[in-house]
């Protein structure tokens, strides 16, 4: 990204700034010159790798750690082990997350001592676990910089207090009510961008971890939201994908509260911006006025995901999700009338204590009702600290696999049924990349979020054109530009 900001200008003698993001630039100035001084000493660039496990919000945390470690000078390395620093940026929604993230530390541990450069720094929702910091403290000694997800902007300085010390630097915070603006990023893709709107969650569903590692819900300003689009735009972007933990309940926390569809009707105003996706959408919030503007809006794109998690309302009440299984269908009713062809997809998650054959039938028979294009299916997972947690009634691994391969098996049915039916027809196509698999092949995706592969070259990448398709493969098309 072009960041207007001359930082080998920035006078580094002087006592840092108060404010923010002024601060931070003084902050990454001063990581240039240290950085520099390596690099005359080793005759070679510093190289970083940011490993992103976990959501969207992750990958767009680690697209601005990026954008920092680039204007501190740092080159990227694809391969981790390689790098100088390496960053790892966590997920802890399920245990098995946390289980990654250690397995992969002691892979990196043995790098490390093979490179006297390198540095290893963690952060992300893992980090906001005491226990985890308690266990990193203890037996990952050679950890060098260790912060949360509410202070993801004081990276730069962080990585300075670390270059000026040798101890392993730890910073967490609680919460946080703040949001630094303008502080630079780099795009994974160019013509496509996540945009946070809001972050934090305050809907605690009994299961969940987020609202304790991401803290309370606070909305971005319309202004500074609407600005960014506008400059990403001018960047070469055609899509973004509005991000937040519950975009419904977008601006409540506003000073001028706004709501979400009305933030979706400022946005589809700005011009050169083609698509505009969202994620994730809660059914308790999901308006009748977002309905109608999804309805009417030319470039929001047809596809929603609206997480059920569960079938039964006995379940869902003990999720505390604050809607029931009729109200769930109502809203997919109503949602389908305004935007006919939609394409819905969704989050289940089976074996929550408590859940009994006949609940996971109400489950079952949600999917057959709404026929999802795609759904992501989750085993519960115990996360400690969480009201479900404590609950009586865990069940069995074997019953929970049981009614897992049950579910995935009806949600792969359904929608390779529903996937199917737009053979023959045309469709535009956002390029996105060269075909994994057969380089005289695009990859690109549809409105609907479906994928679509067809003869083209790099050329189209970034490109929305016409796509008539041929043959449907399940979760894919094979197309044609026309
Ligand atoms: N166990 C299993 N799945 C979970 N999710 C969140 N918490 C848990 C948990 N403890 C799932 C939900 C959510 C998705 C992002 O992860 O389905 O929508
Ligand atoms: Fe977790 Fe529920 Fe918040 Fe989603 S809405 S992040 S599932 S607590």
């Amino acid at each position: 990204m072009n960041f207007n900001i001359d930082f080998d200008n920035i006078d580094i003698t002087e006592a840092e700034p108060v404010q923010e993001p002024e601060r931070q630039y003084y902050f990454i100035a001063k990581a240039r010159k240290y950085v520099k001084k390596i690099e005359e000493e080793i005759g070679r660039s510093l190289t970083f790798c940011v490993t992103t496990f976990g959501c969207q919000m992750n990958a767009r945390d680690s697209e601005k750690l990026t954008g920092i470690l680039e204007q501190i000078g740092y080159v990227e390395e694809p391969e981790e082990e390689k790098a100088d620093l390496v960053i790892y940026n966590t997920c802890t929604v399920r245990e098995n997350a946390n289980q990654r993230v250690y397995g992969r530390l002691g892979q990196l541990n043995r790098a490390k001592k093979k490179n006297p450069h390198m540095m290893i720094g963690l952060c992300g929702c893992m980090m906001q676990e005491p226990e985890v910091v308690e266990k990193l403290k203890k037996s990952y000694r050679f950890i060098d910089l260790v912060f949360g997800t509410h202070n993801i902007f004081k990276f730069a300085e962080l990585l300075v207090t670390r270059m000026e010390s040798e101890r392993m630097v730890i910073d967490i915070w609680k919460d946080t009510d703040k949001i630094v603006e303008d502080l630079p990023s780099e795009r994974k893709y160019s013509f496509k961008s996540g945009v946070n709107i809001m972050f934090g969650c305050n809907n605690f569903c009994s299961y969940c971890i987020v609202p304790y590692v991401r803290g309370r819900e606070r909305s971005r300003n319309p202004r500074d939201i609407i600005r960014e689009i506008e400059h990403l735009v001018a960047d070469g972007v055609v899509e973004v994908m509005l991000l937040g933990q519950n975009v419904n309940s977008y601006g409540k926390s506003l000073d001028e509260p706004m709501s979400f569809a009305q933030l979706l009707r400022e946005i589809e105003k700005i011009e050169g911006l083609e698509r505009i996706r969202f994620m994730t959408s809660h059914p308790k919030d999901l308006s009748d006025e977002l309905i109608e503007v999804m309805g009417e809006s030319k470039k929001i794109c047809k596809h929603l995901h609206l997480p059920v998690q569960a079938g039964s309302n006995r379940i869902l009440e003990k999720m505390n999700r604050r809607y029931t299984k009729e109200h769930y269908l109502e809203l997919v009713d109503k949602i389908r009338k305004a935007v006919p062809d939609i394409s819905l997809t969704t989050d289940i998650i089976v074996g929550f204590p408590g859940e009994t054959e006949e609940d996971f039938q109400e489950t079952l028979d949600v999917v057959r009702k709404v026929r999802y294009d795609s759904a992501f299916t989750f085993i519960y997972s115990k996360r400690t600290g969480t009201p479900a947690a404590v609950m009586e009634q865990q069940i069995s691994e074997e019953v929970v696999k049981d009614r897992f391969d049950r579910l995935l098996k009806e949600v792969h049915t359904i929608s390779e049924e529903v996937c199917g039916v737009y053979t023959d027809t045309i469709q535009n196509v956002l390029v996105e990349s060269i075909n994994d698999h057969d380089a005289s092949l695009v990859t690109g995706r549809m409105s609907n979020n479906l994928l679509v592969h067809f003869p083209g070259d790099k050329t189209l990448i970034g490109k929305l054109v016409d796509v008539k398709l041929h043959t449907c493969k399940g979760f894919y098309y094979l197309g044609e530009m026309v």
